[in-house]
């Protein structure tokens, strides 16, 4: 294969190797503005593309007359404008399944982490600031047998239901796009309205992804209809909620706590009032970053360029239209 790959994300040596063996790579291991320029000068030969974490859009994509394919090392597609790709002919694919678990761990430790104030209290403990036992002050609250409630119940919605029903006892509540008779069957769950999850559950957990519909989607008004014993967890993108309206809800202690993984803006402003609120326990988009998932990641993201290039249809293909297109055309 004669084809030029432009990588934005620095791979392990194997699949490096992997890589190198099929095709020109190009490296851009950093994404700042020396990082930026040289993928612009690397675009104008480049078949395929490999990263995540930047927004690849028409303006920098137009410089790539040659692109066939990219391929993110993501499961979310919102940094790319799918219509787009469509229009020209690039297959976009992305990295599921592999970090279903990881990700569904990062929101459980949210979970336990922010009900049983283990960073706050940790920190007490390194401050030396304890100095007789803990009361109620101090105390946090039970995550076994409170209601899990999920919204978008996909993969990562239903590992996280896994471990709230079989290894917590939680009943688990969702809401999705539609009612899921399997993930009911198999964890005893039930479909609400948003309205109805946010007045009943005591973890509310955002597995969805960010699309035009879920942008915003929780706002002032659905913070209003939680409870004050209510524990916020975001685990999806940012974007799907107002970040004010939640900041207002946790200052105003609306809501008891939220554990938060992404951010309307990553990485999170220094000068975000986030960073203030002690019933906040934020960490920098960490759902999938194990050692273990991030290399499982790259490895699907690498078999899904090489595969595009090779002219077959990548396992983990997002505009099923293109190549539905080729196949016409042949
Ligand atoms: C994804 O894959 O979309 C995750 O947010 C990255 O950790």
């Amino acid at each position: 294969m004669n084809k030029h790959i432009v990588l934005y994300k620095k791979l392990s040596p194997a699949l490096m190797i992997r890589l190198q063996e099929r095709a020109q790579v190009t490296l851009i291991d950093t994404l700042d503005s020396d990082g930026l320029q040289r993928l612009r000068a690397a675009l104008p030969s480049a078949h395929g593309l490999l990263g995540a974490s930047l927004r690849l859009d028409a303006e920098l994509l137009d410089l790539a007359p040659r692109l066939e394919a990219v391929s993110s090392v993501s499961v979310g597609v919102d940094n790319y404008d799918i219509d787009y790709l469509s229009g020209r002919n690039i297959l976009l694919s992305n990295t599921p399944d592999v970090l279903t678990e990881t990700t569904a761990d990062t929101g459980f430790a949210l979970i336990l982490a922010t009900a049983r104030r283990v960073v706050e209290l940790a920190n007490l403990v390194r401050a030396g600031q304890w100095n007789h036992n803990i009361g109620p002050l101090h105390f946090g609250s039970d995550v076994h047998g409170k209601t899990l409630g999920i919204i978008g119940m996909g993969r990562i919605g239903e590992a996280l239901a896994q471990r709230g029903h079989f290894g917590f006892g939680m009943p688990i509540i969702y809401h999705s796009n539609n009612p899921k008779p399997a993930v009911e069957k198999r964890f005893n769950a039930q479909y609400r309205s948003l309205s109805q999850l946010l007045q009943q559950a005591d973890f509310i957990c955002l597995t969805l992804p960010l699309t035009a519909q879920t942008q915003g989607l929780i706002g002032a008004e659905e913070f209003a209809l939680m409870r004050p014993e209510s524990i916020f967890i975001n685990i999806s993108r940012g974007k799907v909620v107002d970040e004010n309206a939640m900041i207002a809800a946790l200052q105003q202690r609306q809501i008891r706590a939220a554990g938060l993984d992404v951010f309307e803006r990553e990485p999170l402003q220094h000068d975000s009032p986030l960073l203030h609120l002690d019933n906040v326990l934020a960490t920098p988009h960490i759902g999938s970053a194990t050692h273990e998932t991030r290399e499982a990641m790259a490895r699907c993201a690498v078999d899904n360029l090489l595969a595009a290039l090779a002219g077959e249809r990548p396992a983990n293909l997002v505009n099923e239209v293109v190549w539905r297109q080729r196949l016409e055309r042949v």
